[in-house]
């Protein structure tokens, strides 16, 4: 039941494409931004690749240098761009990569003066009635915050300690590129930290309550392959079939979740990052086996669940994701985040997100908030 779209073209390849994908383009660009992420991204061999495909364009380069781009980094780079009148984007790097690129692509054009102005075009939604939104294409050399086929973006607001999203069926990429390849050189933190976002966003798909028969097949499939990929990823981070599968799974993911959102581990998850600094695939992953737990009776076919993660009961998905924790350095314990009960009253109070918490299966109080953050803690 129910319906499923998704306008993004995926080509699952090289990079070297991108010349023909812009080139295809209508109108043809002649000025492209690319964003990239700042460090020794701008020596790496796909940086070599992109700027020789990308000879016939007038370009500009913004190197991201922080990651979690907040309202006030969003409007100081549409600032720093503004004067080059870009007619694409192209976007490689991570999620907050991908997600500036997605948010630039969706403010183009607009007469933004001030970050409160920013936070009302976000907050009230203006950049749906935007006319000159462009095409944007995204490069993901991380595997799992699936933006590359997603229609949002996330926009941190610190001053006010909120997370903002940019959320329009216009601003879906016109084409994503994966290359398994890119993901080669990530550390191991990374590689399991976005493995487990993957992994949050196809569970949480799947017992959505937009969920329906085309997302749960993407879902399902994305599980099978992390849950069976990701120890792999992490001792053999060199293994390039290991880091496809992995790509795979969180492409999958992505075109899951594009149809559903995610639901009461990812609302939980925001503060948590927000109040302790946790990374975020981390974040979600502490509370997946807990929240699942709590949803089981609600959840649709969970026969089919279990059998991805090839386990019996919501106990094993917890030991499972804390030996995933345990083997890549991370702590799956609150205390070990330098928790205490004061901050995790202020985490429950802080963990209802629209548009998340809202789409969990069945309802869940405060109080059951404090009770899952305490069974992690
Ligand atoms: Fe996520």
């Amino acid at each position: 039941m129910g319906s499923y779209y998704n306008a993004v073209k995926v080509n699952i390849g090289s990079i070297e494409v991108v010349e023909n994908i812009l080139n295809d383009l209508e109108p043809k660009p002649s000025k492209v931004l690319l964003l990239t992420r700042g460090g020794d991204f701008s020596k790496s061999q796909a940086m070599h690749i992109l700027s020789k495909c990308l000879g016939g364009f007038e370009v500009e380069k913004l190197e991201l240098e922080i990651s979690n781009p907040d309202v006030e980094d969003l409007y100081s780079y549409f600032q720093q761009v503004k004067a080059f009148n870009y007619q694409c984007i192209v976007g490689i790097g991570g999620g907050s990569v991908l997600d500036l690129a997605k948010s630039l692509a969706a403010l183009k054009g607009m007469e933004i003066d001030s970050i409160a102005d920013l936070r009302t075009v976000i907050e009230e939604k203006v950049y749906k009635t935007n006319q000159n939104i462009i095409p944007w294409v995204g490069i993901p050399t991380t595997s799992g915050t699936g933006s590359e086929v997603t229609c949002w973006a996330t926009i941190w607001d610190r001053a006010n300690s909120v997370k903002l999203s940019i959320d329009s069926e216009s601003i879906y990429a016109n084409t994503a590129i994966i290359d398994p390849s890119l993901t080669r050189s990530l550390p191991t933190r990374l590689t399991a930290s976005t493995a487990l976002d993957a992994l949050c966003h196809a569970t949480e798909s799947y017992w959505s309550k937009n969920s329906n028969e085309i997302s749960r097949v993407y879902a399902l499939e994305a599980i099978k392959r992390i849950v069976l990929n990701i120890e792999k990823v992490v001792n053999q981070p060199n293994d390039i079939t290991v880091r496809k599968e992995i790509a795979l799974g969180s492409l999958y993911a992505g075109l899951a979740f594009s149809n559903t959102r995610t639901t009461a581990s990812h609302s939980i998850s925001y503060p948590l990052t927000l109040e302790l600094g946790i990374d975020h695939g981390i974040a979600a992953s502490l509370t997946l086996a807990k929240v699942m737990e709590l949803n089981f009776e609600a959840i649709t076919e969970k026969d089919k669940l279990l059998h991805a993660f090839g386990v019996k009961n919501c106990q094993e998905v917890q030991t499972f994701i804390e030996h995933i924790h345990r083997i890549s350095g991370f702590s799956s314990r609150l205390k070990d985040y330098n928790a205490n009960l004061e901050i995790i009253d202020v985490i429950a109070s802080n963990a209802f997100t629209k548009g998340r918490m809202d789409n969990n299966p069945i309802a869940f109080t405060k109080h059951d908030v404090t009770n899952i953050l305490m069974s992690i803690y």
